[in-house]
């Protein structure tokens, strides 16, 4: 990498701060393998997994993020062993109570991507707490995967749909791809313009399927909990050195 010898100063000089990607997408993935790596229980790795979400949505917020969407529960993590799962849920929680004043006095506000409902209690009361807490404000926004899953999402919009027709309260004529966009959890929001993927993984699992059509995907080898701001910046560099076409030329 061309890079690898900048300052973070010299990398931020390298920016264009007027194409700084408005929604990026992130796949936090690698915590498991970094505990691993020290011989320490998985929750460790979740929990400097932790640290690196403050950093980020520090580090994004500043830069001028609009969105940033985190997937940090899929619907598929409930197969995990039940105190890796409660220990993910402590650390969500703990996230919230340690950081909910900050992210308010950034502005952020928080959103949930997913069917919390399924949460355990504890964990579900904090994200709602946060949600509401944060509703008004009007900085970056900052989805948090929970329980959340692409093709569940597209299912419950559909069903959501069907509900509204039924209803009469839309015409199926009026039906387009971006008002079915509205019957996501990203009701409102743009699509993601940049989809990091940390860990080596070369896969999407399930994230935000209808709303990454035309993103652009950034993968690296380093392990979540090692992803810092550096690795951000270069990867917002190498997205505005893009030629996005949708399809055009
Ligand atoms: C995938 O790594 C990561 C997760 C399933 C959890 C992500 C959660 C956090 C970063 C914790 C904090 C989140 C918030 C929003 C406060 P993995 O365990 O599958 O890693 P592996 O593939 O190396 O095993």
């Amino acid at each position: 990498m061309k890079y690898k010898d900048l300052t973070i100063e010299q990398l931020k000089q390298k920016l264009d701060y007027n194409k700084i990607p408005k929604h990026i997408a992130i796949i936090m993935d690698g915590n498991g393998r970094w505990a691993n790596k020290r011989l320490l229980p998985r929750n460790f790795g979740h929990k400097e997994g932790m640290e690196r979400v403050v950093e980020i949505v520090e580090v994004s917020s500043t830069l001028g993020v609009k969105y940033l969407s985190l997937y940090a529960f899929s619907t598929e993590n409930w197969k995990r062993p039940i105190d890796e799962i409660q220990g993910l849920m402590k650390i969500l929680v703990q996230y919230i109570r340690r950081e909910l004043e900050r992210l308010y006095k950034n502005n952020i506000r928080i959103q949930a991507l997913g069917d919390i409902e399924r949460l355990p209690d504890f964990a579900k009361e904090e994200v709602i707490r946060a949600i509401k807490t944060t509703s008004e404000n009007t900085g970056m926004t900052l989805n948090i995967g929970l329980n959340y899953g692409g093709r569940g999402e597209i299912v419950t919009g559909i069903k959501k749909l069907y509900n509204d027709i039924s209803a009469g309260n839309i015409n199926i004529d009026d039906i387009d791809e971006k008002v079915f966009s509205n019957y996501l959890y990203t009701k409102n929001q743009p699509d993601p313009d940049l989809l990091i993927r940390p860990s080596g993984e070369l896969r999407l699992s399930n994230f935000m399927l209808y709303q990454i059509a035309y993103t652009e995907f950034w993968f690296s080898d380093t392990l979540w909990p090692d992803f810092n701001e550096r690795e951000l910046i270069l990867s917002i560099i190498d997205f505005q050195n893009r030629n996005r076409r949708y399809g055009g030329v």
